[in-house]
């Protein structure tokens, strides 16, 4: 049995249903491939050799598996029964068995990973837009962090250019949906709940003084959304065309607030 707390009920249902095909889905999609291999560049350029990683909200593990085998040992959470089940698939036995852990665990309860320190916490793919505050999460990351440990969050922000120009498509809800300061229904699934939508200022903010910022980029900004599949597809070239301007543009300032997702990453100074 679960023991997830009654807030994030939903949240569990909604993700285990999608916990079975969540990896076709993302190894079909064109954009989320280019996403997420924009995320796994990104990470690399601040995790050292023997980093040991504690990943929340890590899905099916898609990521772990990578850095597992680029050496490092990661520690994979996630509340979700159904992402717990395929990670447990993937983990509990081989090659890669020795390097990666699984724990069914919310991230506003990361004080149930005891007795750890890592050197790098990474959360990928917007699993932090599920929570209302960000400091129910960022405040155990202190205690969870060896000092100079890297913190890595991706992060829908709330100015997506894609979906701001749905508004010429008569789309008002979906151009700004972003903007509701008290958060917006998602429907995973067929399941709701309420996300959340946080600016690169509110991710450091949520961080305190205890961090300093290394770095802010955006991802999929010209790039269409990842839901917006059909112009990849149609127009492979150029879809690669806008991945290269955003491989050019994500660093840089204003760019670098906006887009389908943010990537802020950040190093603990210590106590
Ligand atoms: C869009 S998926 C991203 C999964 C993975 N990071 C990836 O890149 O594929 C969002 C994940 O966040 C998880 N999640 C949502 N709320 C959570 C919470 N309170 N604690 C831990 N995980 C949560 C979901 O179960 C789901 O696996």
């Amino acid at each position: 049995m679960s023991s997830i707390s009654d807030s994030f009920e939903n949240v569990n249902k909604a993700f285990s249903r999608q916990s079975e095909i969540y990896d076709d889905y993302d190894s079909n999609n064109p954009t989320l491939t280019w996403m997420r291999q924009q995320v796994r560049n990104h990470v690399l350029k601040f995790l050292r050799k023997e980093d040991t990683i504690l990943e929340i909200n890590s899905g099916t593990g898609i990521d772990a598996e990578y850095f597992a085998r680029q050496g490092h040992k990661i520690h994979c959470t996630d509340l979700s029964d159904g992402m717990i089940e395929q990670m447990k698939i993937k983990f509990s036995s081989g090659e890669l068995a020795e390097k990666v852990t699984v724990q069914q665990c919310s991230f506003t309860e990361l004080d149930k990973v005891q007795n750890k320190k890592f050197d790098f916490i990474f959360s990928n793919f917007g699993g932090l837009n599920c929570v209302d505050d960000l400091k129910k999460v960022t405040k155990f990351f202190p205690e969870l962090l060896n000092k100079n440990g890297r913190v890595c969050l991706v992060i829908l922000p709330p100015i997506c250019p894609w979906e701001i120009i749905q508004l010429f498509r008569g789309k008002f809800s979906l151009a700004f949906r972003r903007f509701h300061k008290n958060g917006v229904l998602a429907n995973v699934e067929g399941i709701k709940f309420q996300t959340y939508y946080f600016s690169a200022n509110d991710i450091m903010k949520s961080l305190s003084n205890k961090f300093d910022l290394l770095s802010v980029s955006s991802l999929g900004l010209s790039t269409p959304i990842p839901q917006m599949d059909k112009i990849p597809k149609r127009f492979p070239k150029f879809t690669k065309v806008l991945n290269k301007i955003d491989e050019k543009i994500s660093g840089i300032y204003p760019f670098n607030r906006m887009g389908d997702h943010i990537i802020v990453t950040a190093v603990y100074k210590g106590n």
